[in-house]
C-alpha cells in the first residue's frame, strides 16, 4: 500500500523514486533482463519500461538481487563497543550488500528483558544503516516471561546458548531448556554445543595451548549431542527450532530427518576455511564456536547446502580486537568478523561452481524471510520492500583489513582475492551504497514480523 495520494498519483503516471535499468533481475519468474521501479520504499513495477524516476541506476552488466538478510550478527552495543558498534556493524553490512540484520543478545547488559530490547531499538534508530531486529536471550532467569517477550515489536525471536561461547548467556540443563521452549510459539534459534562435555574436555586445550586443538576440544560429539537434545525437547514441547551455524556432517545427517520443524543455518567461514590449515595460517583469528572443522565436515556442509537441508546463510559476525585475539590460546576469545564479506565470499563460491546463484539468493533472502516470518522482505516482487543489492559477478577484488568497517579493523579473509562483488545497495528504495561508498544518513528501521504486533516507537 502506498502511503499517500501523491504517491498514488506518481504511480499512475509511472513516475518512480528510483529506477534500476537494464540489470539481470532475480524476479519471481527467474532471472530476467528488466527495469525495476521503486516508489515509497516499495517495488512498484518489475517491468518498468517507459517509466520516469527522480534517480536512475544503470545496471547493465550487473545482477539485481534481493538485499541480503543476515540473521546472525553480534554488533556488541551496548557495552562492548571497543570490539564493534551498531553504526560500524550496519555500515559494514550495507557495504557488503546486506539490507537487514538480526542482532544477538550477548551484549552487556544481555538482552533478556523488555527494557533491554527497547534500549537496543532506541540505540539503533538513527545509527542503523540497514533494517534490524534483535534476539531476546532465553535463560533460567526469564523462561516464564518469554511468550510475552518474543512478541515485542523489533524482536527477532528467542536465542539460546546451550554451550558457553562469549558472554554469560547460558541454558544448559534439559529442565531449563524445556521451560524455555514451553513458553512461546515462535521458532527458537539455538547455539547447540553440549556444555557438560565442553567442561569435561576443556583440559585438552588447557594442556596443549594449541589452537589446532580447538575442534578437538569442542568436538563433533559436543555439537551432535546438543543438537539431538534440543530437537527432542522441542519435539516434546511442540516447538519449531532454528539450529544456528551447524558445523558437522553428523548433525547434518540427523537434521535432514527433522526438517518439518527444524531449520538450519551454515556460515561462510565453515564453508571456506578448513582445519588444520586455517589454524596454521591464521592462529586464533580462525578460532570461533562452533569451530572450523576438517574437510570431511566441510564437504558434508556443502552437500547440505545443495540438497536443501540448509535454509539460511548467516555471517555470525563476532568481532574481538586483535589485541584480545593475540592472547595465548585458549584465553583468546572465539569469534571473527564476517558481515561485510558474507556476500562477496559466497559469490566467489558461485564463480567456482560450488553452488548456483539461485541457491545463494534463496539462502540469503527468501530462506531467512521464510524461516523467521519477516514481513515484506526476502524477494523482489510487487509490493515488497525495495531492498536490493546490485552485484557484478565478474569483478575481481582483494579483501583487506583496511577496507573493513568493523571497529576491530580486521577480517579473516585479509589478502584473499574474490570474483563477484556488491556494487550498490538499495534500502527501501534509497541507494545507500555505491562503489564501496556510503550515501546519505543511516535510515534503518525495525523489521516487522508476520506474527508480531507492529512497532509503536517513532522510526
Ligand atoms: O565464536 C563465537 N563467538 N561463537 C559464538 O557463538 C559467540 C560469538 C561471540 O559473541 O563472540
Amino acid at each position: 500500500m502506498l502511503r499517500n495520494s501523491d504517491n498514488q498519483d506518481r504511480l499512475r503516471h509511472h513516475h518512480a523514486d528510483l529506477l534500476i535499468k537494464g540489470g539481470m533481475v532475480a524476479t519471481p519468474n527467474g532471472l530476467e533482463m528488466t527495469d525495476v521501479a521503486c516508489l515509497d520504499g516499495q517495488i512498484v513495477s518489475m517491468h518498468a519500461t517507459g517509466w520516469m524516476a527522480d534517480d536512475v541506476i544503470h545496471a547493465k552488466g550487473l545482477h539485481v538481487l534481493p538485499g541480503v538478510i543476515d540473521t546472525q550478527v553480534h554488533f556488541r552495543e551496548p557495552g562492548l563497543v571497543h570490539k564493534e558498534n551498531f553504526e560500524a556493524g550496519t555500515r559494514g553490512a550495507v557495504l557488503g550488500g546486506i539490507t537487514t540484520i538480526f542482532e544477538m543478545p550477548n551484549t552487556s547488559p544481555l538482552t533478556i528483558t523488555g527494557e533491554d530490547l527497547l534500549g537496543k531499538l532506541e540505540m539503533a534508530t538513527g545509527k542503523g544503516w540497514c533494517d534490524f531486529a534483535f534476539y531476546m536471550g532465553g535463560s533460567d532467569a526469564n523462561a516464564e516471561r518469554l511468550a510475552e517477550l518474543e512478541l515485542l515489536p523489533g524482536c527477532a525471536g528467542i536465542k539460546v546458548f546451550m554451550g558457553s561461547s562469549f558472554g554469560d548467556l547460558l541454558a544448559e540443563e534439559d529442565e531449563v531448556l524445556s521451560r524455555i521452549l514451553r513458553h512461546g510459539k515462535r521458532r527458537l534459534a539455538v547455539h547447540a554445543e553440549d556444555e557438560a562435555r565442553l567442561r569435561e574436555r576443556r583440559a585438552i586445550v588447557e594442556a596443549s595451548g594449541d589452537v589446532r586443538d580447538h575442534p578437538v576440544w569442542r568436538d563433533e560429539i559436543s555439537a551432535l549431542r546438543a543438537t539431538q537434545r534440543i530437537v527432542s525437547i522441542a519435539q516434546a514441547c511442540g516447538r519449531r527450532l532454528h539450529v544456528l551455524h551447524v558445523s558437522t556432517a553428523d548433525e547434518m545427517a540427523f537434521l535432514a530427518q527433522h526438517k518439518a520443524r527444524v531449520t538450519v543455518e551454515v556460515l561462510p567461514q565453515h564453508l571456506t576455511f578448513c582445519a588444520p590449515e586455517c589454524y596454521e595460517r591464521l592462529g586464533t583469528l580462525a578460532q570461533m564456536n562452533p569451530p572450523v572443522r576438517d574437510a570431511h565436515h566441510q564437504a558434508a556442509l556443502w552437500e547440505a547446502v545443495r540438497d536443501g537441508t540448509v535454509d539460511v546463510l548467516g555471517s555470525d559476525h563476532a568481532p574481538h580486537t586483535l589485541a584480545e585475539k593475540a592472547k595465548p590460546y585458549p584465553q583468546s576469545p572465539s569469534g571473527m568478523p564476517g558481515v561485510q564479506t558474507l556476500l562477496a565470499v559466497m559469490l566467489n563460491h558461485v564463480n567456482q561452481s560450488k553452488l548456483s546463484l539461485e541457491r545463494l539468493i534463496d539462502l540469503t533472502s527468501a530462506g531467512p524471510a521464510r524461516v523467521f516470518g519477516i514481513e515484506s522482505k526476502g524477494r523482489l516482487a510487487l509490493g515488497y520492500d525495495a531492498d536490493l543489492v546490485l552485484v557484478n559477478l565478474s569483478t575481481r577484488c582483494i579483501i583487506t583489513n583496511q577496507s573493513m568497517a568493523n571497529v576491530s579493523g580486521w577480517t579473516p579473509y585479509d589478502g584473499m582475492q574474490v570474483t563477484g562483488w556488491p556494487i550498490a545497495t538499495v534500502l527501501r528504495g534509497r541507494c545507500v551504497m555505491r562503489d564501496d561508498e556510503m550515501i546519505g544518513l543511516p535510515s534503518g528501521r525495525a523489521v516487522r514480523f508476520l506474527e508480531v504486533p507492529r512497532l509503536v516507537v517513532r522510526q
